[in-house]
């Protein structure tokens, strides 16, 4: 059965994105001139998903909005005669189906995921972290819905860091089964250097049994006092059903100030029509 539903948890705080974050989700910061959800929202599309169910808070309806029709502007748009603007704000309210479900406290990650349970209805889903942005020729997340249609279980998407880094990131162990293609056989949050089993850590981008969502309801509060989703995973590593890849594409960390800057650069230096001033902007600094 093909993955057609994603949960995308966008009810974090932002907390590294203070001041902004106060009153704008950091998903919604803009790469160019378009918010960084649609990145992501754009990648999950082009890999066939058809329903995103995102995973909010208070204070982030600007995302719902962003992704709903709206009529009033559309049609504002064309009388005033600005027809291609009037067709691009349609675009993006048709991009997918959107549904929204309510995290009302920030348990964590894993807390997040779940309260996806009933629109994903037990079917297998993907997860889009939304601060994370992948550049690639392959949408990141086909590269790993075809290593589940092709093995099955749960697919992660890896990232090999440098070993001084692993602290900030779930990290695997496991045995590779060919190049970038590893079979899991355990997880842990965050690891200090010493201490990592590897340096393959997992990034935004997950492709999830169905079973998770069981699993989830009683995983109990692990690092940091929030309910991570790598625990829960770390549950259907130990019986082997498992898999991380190592993706190919540009990761951009859109979660913190400089990695959000450098995403924005590298998407205007691909626009045609937005690159030759970018260029001579940066041609400037010193
Ligand atoms: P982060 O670890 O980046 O947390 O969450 P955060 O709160 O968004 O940001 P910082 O670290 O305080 O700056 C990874 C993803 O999981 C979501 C976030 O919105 C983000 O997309 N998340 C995290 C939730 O939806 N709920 C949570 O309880 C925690």
């Amino acid at each position: 059965m093909p993955v057609t539903k994603a949960v995308l948890p966008v009810a974090g705080l932002g907390t590294r994105f203070l001041p902004v974050t106060k009153a704008i989700p950091k998903e919604m910061l803009p790469i160019a001139d378009r918010p960084c959800l649609e990145y992501i929202v754009a990648e999950a599309v082009e890999a066939g998903i058809t329903d995103l169910i995102f995973v909010t808070a208070a204070g982030k309806g600007a995302m719902e909005d962003y992704f709903h029709r709206s009529i009033a502007l559309e049609e504002h748009l064309e009388r005033v005669g600005k027809l291609d603007m009037a067709k691009e704000v349609r675009r993006v309210g048709e991009l997918g189906t959107v549904v929204t479900v309510r995290q009302e406290q920030a348990l964590g990650l894993g807390h997040a995921v779940l309260m996806g349970a009933p629109a994903t209805g037990g079917e297998d889903f993907a997860v889009f972290l939304g601060d994370d942005i992948i550049d690639a020729k392959v949408p990141a997340i086909q590269q790993l819905l075809d290593v589940h249609a092709e093995k099955g279980g749960s697919v992660v998407a890896l990232m090999d860091v440098p070993r001084e880094e692993t602290n900030r990131y779930g990290i695997c162990a496991g045995e590779m089964l060919r190049p970038g293609l590893m079979h899991v056989s355990g997880m842990v949050e965050k690891p200090d250097p010493a201490d990592a089993p590897s340096t393959y850590s997992i990034v935004g981008r997950y492709v999830l049994s169905g079973e998770i969502m069981q699993i989830l309801t009683t995983t109990p509060r692990g690092k940091g006092g929030e309910i991570q989703l790598t625990d829960a995973i770390a549950v259907l590593a130990d019986r082997g059903e498992v898999f991380g890849l190592e993706f190919e594409g540009d990761r951009f960390d859109t979660g913190n100030v400089v990695g959000l800057l450098c995403a924005s650069i590298h998407f205007t230096l691909k626009r045609p029509d937005l690159a030759p001033a970018m260029r001579a902007a940066l041609a400037e600094f010193r």
